[in-house]
């Protein structure tokens, strides 16, 4: 069976959601590690009570953005995932690094990119007023939330939305979308065709 890592930074509820589906057998996968960014991040709890190895790659223990990179990659080899997977991994990770995971890193984004890539995309949908928004998941290049699309999902922004409910509407997508995602992925239905993402839909 194909195993994934998953990077986190905070509360990792989509790292939850993979666990989830994993143990369920709605994802034919299973978690080698999840790694965190931050020694206090929350989901690096829940990964353990699911007996998950955890592990923390901390960038305040290192002098530069390529060390961390370096020490992350050599983390992640240690576990010879077939997948390595951003699930609200908070750091911009450098280009040798995504090279070396080219093909077999994908990250979720909170909303339908091209639109707001970036930070506080809930906020910015909300100021733009668009009637719809929604979560991307995409395989990861060296261009900042502008991979190829594997699977987005819309909800819709009501009148009355503040950022807190609009956020809760996309991250409840955010769990269905991302376990179906990497799905695909470890059955080996998805192939990147001139930049755009191809899904057998022969299975
Ligand atoms: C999620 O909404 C994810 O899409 C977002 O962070 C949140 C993490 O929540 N990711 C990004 O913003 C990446 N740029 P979680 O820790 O509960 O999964």
């Amino acid at each position: 069976m194909k195993r994934y890592v998953v990077l986190i930074s905070g509360r990792g509820s989509n790292m939850a959601s993979l666990l989830d589906a994993s143990a369920s057998g709605r994802l034919p996968a299973s978690p080698a590690a999840v790694i965190s960014s931050k020694p206090e991040a929350e989901g690096l709890r829940a990964a353990r009570n699911a007996g998950v190895e955890t592990r923390v790659v901390d960038p305040a223990r290192f002098p530069s953005r390529a060390a961390f990179d370096d020490a992350l990659a050599g983390t992640i080899d240690a576990f010879s995932p077939d997948l390595v997977i951003l699930a609200g991994f908070m750091r911009i990770l450098g280009n040798d690094f995504v090279r070396r995971f080219a093909g077999r890193l994908i990250n979720i984004h909170p909303s339908l990119l091209p639109a707001f890539p970036g930070l506080n995309t809930h906020r910015r949908a909300l100021a733009e007023g668009v009637r719809f928004h929604g979560c991307t998941v995409h395989f990861v290049t060296p261009d900042l939330d502008h991979g190829p699309i594997i699977a987005q999902a819309v909800v819709p922004v009501f009148d009355d939305d503040i950022e807190a409910s609009l956020s809760a509407r996309v991250l409840e997508k955010e769990h269905l979308v991302l376990p179906q995602a990497v799905a695909w992925f470890v059955e080996d239905r998805l192939t990147v065709v001139e930049g755009r993402v191809r899904l057998d839909a022969s299975r």
